[in-house]
């Protein structure tokens, strides 16, 4: 599913944000990705998305090498990746159901597509009668199933969670987890990235720990920094 192979980052002037690193996540995997703050989490994100390109080294998703990705197919390569945040990223004029069905027009998907696909992605994530609700009057961990929705849409292989617990309390925090859960057991790969040393351990599943923007270990079981 995703290769990462000898990849650096540096950022002007001389930033190195990632150094070498080298991970290969198989299709199905659910995967945590821990380290401290700097540590290098988000900017592997932004290479995954190619929202920015390695310094040097080669990512390759699905089989296709993204760092030369032409600009025009990075749409494509986006479609087959879901990503929420730790702020949730949701349009604040319009509802939980138009958040979600924007996603999908905005690549053309008909009117009436958009009709079935919405209501079974808001069940999915368990907020079928919260749809015409508006961001603010939803609880945190309510815009964040929102988001986990609207990253859905495309029914991407890899949905990467960067901190998607962050700010929310701790049995949110575990609805959210068992969410994710929940897609994986139905064959979506899994990149869940955080800090938050419970919720690793809650769970028995591959640990890779950054520091510094080096790869410092990938087994299973506990969080390592
Ligand atoms: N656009 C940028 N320009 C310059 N330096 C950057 C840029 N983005 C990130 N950095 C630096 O790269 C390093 C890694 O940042 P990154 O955001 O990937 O860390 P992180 O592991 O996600 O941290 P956090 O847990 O705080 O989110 C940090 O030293 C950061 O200051
Ligand atoms: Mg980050």
């Amino acid at each position: 599913m995703i290769k990462i192979e000898n990849v650096s980052k540096t950022y002007r002037p001389d930033v190195e944000a990632l150094k070498e690193i080298s991970i290969a996540i198989e299709p199905g995997e659910f995967v945590f990705l821990v380290g401290q703050s700097g540590a290098g989490k988000s900017t592997l994100v932004r290479l995954l998305t190619a929202e920015e390109r390695p310094s040097s080294g080669r990512i390759e998703i699905g089989g296709w090498d993204i760092t030369r990705i032409n600009r025009r197919h990075i749409p494509r390569l986006r479609r087959q990746i879901g990503v929420v945040y730790q702020d949730f990223r949701l349009l604040e004029q319009r509802t939980l159901y138009e958040n979600v069905a924007f996603a999908l027009e905005v690549c053309g998907t008909s009117l009436r597509a958009v009709h079935s696909i919405v209501p079974q992605l808001l069940r999915i994530v368990g907020l079928e009668d919260k749809a015409h609700r508006y961001p603010k009057q939803m609880s945190g961990g309510e815009q964040q199933r929102a988001a986990i929705a609207r990253a859905l849409v495309h029914r991407p292989k890899l949905l990467i969670a960067d901190e998607p617990t962050g700010d929310l309390d701790s049995v949110t925090s575990k609805g959210i987890v068992d969410l994710l859960t929940r897609i994986n057991d139905v064959g979506t790969t899994i990149l869940f990235i955080t800090h938050n040393r419970d919720i690793v351990n809650m769970l028995k599943k591959r640990v890779i720990s950054l520091h510094d923007g080096s790869l410092r270990s990938d087994k299973v079981g506990k969080y390592f920094i």
